[in-house]
């Protein structure tokens, strides 16, 4: 055999590839589905904790004044006091205070917002 064009000279023969060796057994599979099954169960279930710690749709206000554009709330320092807490994970019943729900938010995402707090200096 030869090729066209070339001088006429022998081939080389083809490599033989040797073989693998391989063989999937009864008792390779008896091991091999369960590590699988319990691969898949191990990274769905990463999988899902992580996105849970994720936010999912990127809001952060969910339920307050939604029919408005914006949400905006002014004080007058006057009218202030001595102290105000105001909410900033905006899931306080009392938004633009806080009540507290921001400790819940923070153990169900392990988020860590906390409130303003806004005082007189000798409060
Ligand atoms: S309730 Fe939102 S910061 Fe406290």
């Amino acid at each position: 055999m030869s090729t066209p064009g070339l001088p006429n000279m022998p081939m080389p023969p083809l490599p033989t590839l040797p073989s693998s060796g391989f063989k999937l057994s009864k008792e390779h599979l008896l091991v091999a589905v369960p590590v699988a099954v319990v691969a898949a169960i191990g990274g769905f279930l990463v999988s899902h904790y992580l996105n849970r710690r994720s936010c999912k749709n990127c809001m952060v206000n969910m339920t307050i004044s939604k029919d408005s554009p914006k949400v905006v709330h002014s004080f007058d320092m006057e009218d202030i006091g001595t102290k105000a807490v105001y909410c900033r994970c905006w899931k306080s019943k009392k938004f633009p205070y806080c009540d507290g729900a921001h400790t819940k938010h923070n153990e169900e995402t392990g988020d860590n917002v906390g409130p303003l707090i806004i005082k007189k200096k000798d409060a």
